[in-house]
């Protein structure tokens, strides 16, 4: 039996220039709880042509926008801050009911989404310029930081509420206004966000949605268009490669949050019980579909086999269920195309003579549910080595140095983020700086937070989020050369 949902979040219309609308060709598409497959509502299915109309309400409302003080636009973020916070739990059992997610997740992220709200309110009012020592008497150089224009952010359907806060509120805060396309698994979270948007006094244009169930076009439309001077987009790097050839026709800005494959390291010296805890908590939040989580575990030697052990025990245990039931711990993967990745991967394993500790197939709890499950004897021939896996799936290698648990790591195209557990200092430097990612993870198994910044290397992507850095991606530097003094 699922959560009732409070009907003021659960909209399904698209958010233009402040107006709620149907898409022009009246066309709508489904959205489905995957606990149970069952529908939610249906959303109107916009395409090219509301894109345009957003870009252009975007566009018009920027250069009032822009022109407020940081501190009057800080107010309103605040206000917004504050209003999802008061409505936390609506709106987490809204996004458990379209994500999957467990209930407690669900909350956690949409205050960790609140939380960038909150954090770029405060950043708005610190956009420092500069003033630098002059290299004549009769001129200054100055530094103006001034917001880049429209922005156009496209999100995950792994996290349907914190993808959005982490682009839309620095890009406000800098003094941008943005056209933001939610993924089509999940429009709702996005939609009750902009409810929220709109009582905390957002203006108009601001902040418009896009929902869609066809992606292509409206990232074409976004990427086409002169008004539009920055693409943010979270997801694959398939799709992070198309959309930066895009931006490229008219030189977009581009922000891309890509894939990740990212290496967890225990060395033998590590504390393995917290090195277990660290791997349970990287590996199987959101059943294993963060780009962060821990895909490639390569464990030394001397302490593979209890390492593998402790952490198959404890795999074991997790809960399995629909997000919103109580106590539950991994809920179901997000569709069906996800569930069949992770089987084809899981077979592939198997074949090639992986060793299954627990679990190693679907969960008769549903269709869309995989059981925990923990491999060892995993070779780099098999698919589940090289591939992002997002499932909850623990695949486990051994190796015997640290020079070659950093190559080991370091051999793959991507490099978002990497975890290790080791206790010795200097191993801990060294293996530090020899991970090629944009975050290393040390001793721990969670690492996000609103003040530090999010990002990759290689194909993982381009610009960071999050931090005080996150703001500097919606803004431009103008030298101003002030002369005849
Ligand atoms: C992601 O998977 O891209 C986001 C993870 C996070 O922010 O914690």
């Amino acid at each position: 039996m699922s959560t009732k949902l409070n009907p003021k979040f659960l909209r399904n219309q698209g958010y233009i220039n402040g107006k709620w609308i149907d898409a022009k060709s009246g066309e709508r598409f489904m959205v489905y709880n995957p606990a149970d497959g069952i529908a939610l509502t249906n959303v109107a299915d916009m395409g090219a042509d509301e894109t345009k109309d957003a870009i252009a309400a975007a566009h018009a409302a920027f250069p009032a926008w822009a022109k407020r003080t940081a501190g009057e636009r800080s107010k309103i973020l605040r206000k917004w801050f504050e209003l999802i916070v008061q409505n936390a739990d609506d709106l987490a059992a809204l996004l458990t009911a379209e994500q999957g997610k467990p209930i407690t997740e669900a909350r956690g992220e949409v205050i960790y989404g609140a939380s960038f709200i909150e954090w770029f309110a405060e950043e708005a009012k610190r956009i420092y310029g500069d003033v630098i020592p002059s290299t004549g008497a009769d001129r200054r150089f100055i530094v103006l930081k001034q917001p880049i224009g429209v922005v156009g952010a496209i999100t995950p359907w792994n996290f349907p509420s914190a993808m959005i806060t982490r682009k839309v509120a620095p890009a406000l805060a800098a003094g941008c206004t943005a056209v933001v396309k939610p993924a089509e698994d999940t429009p709702l979270s996005a939609l009750a966000l902009a409810v929220l948007a709109e009582e905390a006094g957002i203006p108009p244009g601001v902040f418009n949605l896009i929902p869609t169930s066809t992606p292509a076009p409206v990232g074409e439309a976004l990427t086409n268009d002169t008004r539009v001077r920055k693409i943010s987009f979270t997801g694959s790097t398939a799709v992070g490669k198309i959309l930066y050839q895009q931006a490229a026709q008219n030189i977009t800005k581009v922000s891309l949050e890509l894939g990740g494959n990212a290496p967890f390291l225990v060395f033998d010296d590590a504390d393995i019980d917290a090195a277990v805890e660290g791997a349970l908590a990287s590996k199987y939040r959101n059943a294993g579909q963060t780009c962060v989580c821990a895909n490639r575990f390569y464990v030394q030697d001397g302490i593979h086999n209890e390492f593998a052990q402790k952490l198959a025990d404890k795999t074991a245990a997790l809960i399995v269920g629909r997000g919103d039931a109580p106590g539950v711990q991994i809920g179901p993967l997000i569709n069906a195309g996800a569930i069949a990745k992770v089987e084809r991967l899981m077979g592939d394993a198997k074949a090639k003579g992986a060793n299954i500790i627990t679990g190693g197939g679907k969960h008769d709890q549903g269709d869309l549910y995989y059981t925990p499950t923990v491999i060892t004897n995993v070779t780099a021939d098999m698919e589940i080595a090289n591939t992002e896996i997002f499932g909850p799936v623990s695949a486990l290698r051994r190796f015997s140095t640290e020079e070659e648990a950093i190559a080991l790591a370091n051999d793959t195209p991507f490099g978002l983020a990497a975890y290790f557990f080791a206790r010795d200092m200097g191993r801990v430097w060294r293996v530090m700086e020899g991970l090629e990612s944009g975050i290393v993870a040390v001793n721990t198994g969670l690492f996000t937070s609103e003040v530090a910044p999010f990002g990759g290397v290689k194909q993982s992507g381009i610009g960071r989020e999050g931090s005080k850095y996150g703001i500097e991606e919606y803004v431009e530097i103008k030298n101003v050369c002030l002369g005849g003094l």
